[in-house]
């Protein structure tokens, strides 16, 4: 690593762990007991980083700040502004739902390559979709690498009993988006937001409703995407100040972000973006693995963000509104 992919390593991966771990939402959900205590005092955050620095170089192998899994891209709801541009996939770009045999190789795989997964998320789509999603969150909470594991759920499919006991876990919350008021919702879906609830706190499962605290008044909308060539400083500063970096996995790849998914498997990809993918279900070594991910997070950005462009962002909108017939999806050149 020379020093300026040093420099990229530092700020993409090293100190992206406090990020991600001290992050609004994530300190409502999840416990990570030492970031904190260190988090109460005023060098906390520097005294984390010189410790991740120095357990860098004694492992050889990163840490991942966060981990989603996307089961599915098909969701019972179609939310105009979803952040995982769901309502714009089609019956042939959709992915398979994921199966627990692919979730188990995925995810041993990075295990073997990584320090470890500071907290790992269930995503969709509405995960809630997925036959094997119970097993794989059983999986996920008992591996020693992962330090905490949350799905997030739209609640318009409540867990049955085997779901319920799985989630009874230490290491568990569930991330419950509050679209209780949202209208004009498909035919056959309800939002069952307080049943939902209410069967957490009966049976002593953490819950977060980070929309609900918030008048359900938190979205804005998405970039608009398309295959692009931007100025490199602009895309570097892009990317840092992105709140949907959370290397996603998704068919076996690992992609950057919310967004990637959708650019993968709907936009034609430049050659760059092709030449960065990790793809888990090759065969490849855990040391080359390592190697990958260590480049993965030592380039200024990933070459997905040239998609992205985020002129005229609205904030503050309603969560959750529902696509409608003429609506057109902010998405595409203007
Ligand atoms: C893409 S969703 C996937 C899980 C599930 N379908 C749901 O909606 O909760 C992950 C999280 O992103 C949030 N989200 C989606 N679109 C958003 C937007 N435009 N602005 C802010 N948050 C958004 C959702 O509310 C949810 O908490
Ligand atoms: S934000 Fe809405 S459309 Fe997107 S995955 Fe969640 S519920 Fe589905
Ligand atoms: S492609 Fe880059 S800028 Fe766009 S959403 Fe993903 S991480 Fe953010």
């Amino acid at each position: 690593m020379n020093k300026q992919e040093w420099r990229n390593f530092k700020r993409n991966n090293i100190e992206q762990v406090w990020w991600w771990t001290t992050n609004e939402w994530v300190r409502e959900l999840l416990n990570f007991p030492l970031i904190y205590t260190l988090y109460k005092f005023k060098w906390g955050k520097k005294i984390h980083r010189n410790l991740l620095k120095l357990r860098f170089f004694i492992k050889k192998k990163p840490i991942m700040p966060i981990m989603e899994y996307m089961v599915t891209t098909r969701c019972t709801l179609q939310c105009k502004h979803c952040n995982s541009f769901m309502p714009k996939f089609t019956d042939k770009t959709h992915i398979k739902l994921a199966r627990f045999e692919d979730f188990k190789s995925d995810i041993d795989k990075v295990l073997k390559s990584v320090d470890c997964i500071e907290f790992i998320g269930f995503v969709g789509g509405e995960p809630m979709l997925c036959n094997d999603l119970a097993k794989m969150i059983d999986y996920a909470c008992k591996q020693r690498k992962i330090h905490q594991v949350f799905l997030a759920t739209n609640g318009t499919i409540l867990p049955d009993k085997n779901m319920i006991k799985v989630m009874k876990n230490k290491k568990f919350g569930v991330q419950l988006s509050d679209y209780s008021h949202v209208k004009n919702i498909k035919t056959g879906v309800t939002v069952k937001f307080n049943d939902y609830k209410d069967m957490l706190k009966e049976n002593n499962i953490i819950c977060n409703s980070y929309q609900e605290k918030r008048d359900a008044v938190t979205w804005f909308t998405m970039p608009q995407i398309y295959k692009d060539e931007q100025d490199g400083n602009k895309m570097r500063q892009q990317y840092y100040n992105c709140v949907q970096s959370c290397n996603v996995i998704c068919d076996g790849k690992i992609l950057p972000c919310t967004a990637a998914p959708y650019i993968y498997n709907n936009l034609e990809l430049t050659e760059k973006v092709q030449n960065e993918i990790i793809d888990l279900r090759k065969n490849i070594s855990p040391k080359d693995l390592t190697k990958e991910i260590i480049e993965y997070f030592s380039r200024p950005n990933p070459a997905f963000c040239h998609y992205c462009h985020f002129e005229n962002i609205q904030y503050g909108l309603p969560c959750g509104e529902q696509v409608e017939e003429g609506d057109e999806i902010r998405i595409g050149k203007p």
